[in-house]
């Protein structure tokens, strides 16, 4: 049994009329995919950001599989993705039989180090996926100007930055593709759920199909063809329209949501600014070109020891902390593709010595001074 912890780590809210639009979802007796309220969720992003297309779909992952797809991997094609991401960053490009080429991250965003990109190039490579860690941009000129210069296609993996910027412009409208999450612990959530971002508008129609399980069935209710039959690669990644309710709701307030996950990421970074310096411990790093969505609040320890301490000293107050990534490279698939330890240094150090602290939208004043005291009664070099 988990222990009933004071502060969790993530808490899913309600932020306004989720369940009215649920109620309404059943109501317009359309609950399945494509209805009212994914609609209405693809037109509030594409308005919002200026994107020319975006496609609700299962999950951010689902997105990946179809930015796969979309590029038309093949075995033996390689992607160049850091190796501090979520599995299915490079588990989608893998499943079309790709080969991962690992790039490591920089110590101050932990974003893909843009500078190792180039050396990894080959004729073989088909796409660099960056990352925008914890929601802050990376550096996008340099990797746009070099995938230009080599004609490689670029897929944001966007998952912790909707409505993040980067020199002014949102993350997600770089590259000729982005991938969103709607998963509980996102800023925006329905439980499970995504979004493919296209900015490449050669890409519209094939990821219509792909959606579709392989039909052109978006054609058929648009009227221009008279029934819809089986014409491509695809799979079943049209969320049910009741998922998207939820979701609608929670856009509909993105900037209230926003306002309050600023506020909450601006409390700890002040709180804790000075005891970080004093027991020199680095707090995120967001360059001053970038505005960041907000997504998380995490602490880099000097040691996996001083790491590990933290933890436990937050769960003996009740306090759920956890880690994140796990090196892809150094993984049991990671090493399957001859990959190996000290072959991405700052990912794997920084993967033992990071923690990220409670952070969801109805954390309180009195859970955030709890929290921020608890840790400033931690000190680093002892272990508890
Ligand atoms: C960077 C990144 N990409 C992709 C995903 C997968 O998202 P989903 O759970 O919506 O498939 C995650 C999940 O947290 C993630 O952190």
């Amino acid at each position: 049994m988990l222990p009933n912890f004071t502060v969790d780590f993530n808490r899913p809210s309600l932020v306004g009329k989720e369940m009215d639009y649920i109620a309404e979802a059943l109501e317009r007796a359309h609950i399945s995919g494509d209805g009212y309220f994914t609609r209405q969720c693809q037109a509030l992003i594409e308005e919002a950001l200026e994107v020319p297309k975006v496609l609700l779909t299962t999950s951010c992952t689902h997105a990946l599989e179809m930015s796969a797809f979309l590029l038309d991997i093949q075995p033996g094609d390689e992607v160049i993705v850091p190796s501090f991401t979520f599995v299915t960053t490079v588990n989608a490009f893998v499943g079309r039989g790709a080969c991962p080429v690992f790039a490591d991250i920089r110590p101050d965003t932990l974003n893909i180090d843009e500078t190792q990109i180039e050396r990894l190039i080959t004729p073989r490579t088909r796409a660099i996926i960056p990352v925008h860690y914890a929601g802050v941009g990376c550096e996008m000129d340099a990797i746009l100007e070099i995938a230009r210069r080599y004609a490689i296609p670029v897929i944001e993996d966007n998952a912790h930055g909707l409505f993040g910027k980067y020199r002014g412009r949102y993350l997600g409208t770089l590259g000729c593709l982005a991938t969103q999450s709607f998963h509980e612990t996102k800023n925006f959530t329905c439980g499970e759920g995504g979004a493919l971002l296209i900015n490449d508008l050669q890409y519209i129609e094939r990821a219509e199909i792909l959606r579709e399980k392989g039909t052109d069935r978006s054609r058929f209710f648009r009227g221009q063809v008279d029934k819809y039959s089986w014409v491509d690669l695809g799979s079943s990644y049209v969320p049910a329209d009741i998922l998207a309710a939820f979701l609608y709701a929670q856009l509909e307030a993105w900037e209230v949501i926003q306002a309050k996950r600023k506020y909450i990421w601006e409390v700890y970074a002040d709180c804790l600014s000075d005891w970080a310096e004093n027991n020199c411990i680095q707090t995120p790093y967001v360059p001053a070109h970038c505005e960041q969505s907000y997504h998380m609040f995490y602490l880099l320890l000097p040691s996996l020891a001083d790491r590990q301490a933290l933890i436990a000293h937050l769960k003996s107050r009740g306090i759920l902390s956890v880690f994140h990534y796990l090196p892809l490279h150094c993984s049991e698939m990671g090493k399957r593709f001859g990959w190996k330890e000290g072959d991405c240094p700052v990912t794997e150090e920084t993967s033992e010595r990071l923690i990220r602290l409670p952070f969801y939208n109805t954390l309180t004043d009195t859970d955030l001074e709890y929290v921020i005291t608890a840790v400033k009664d931690f000190c680093t070099g002892q272990k508890e």
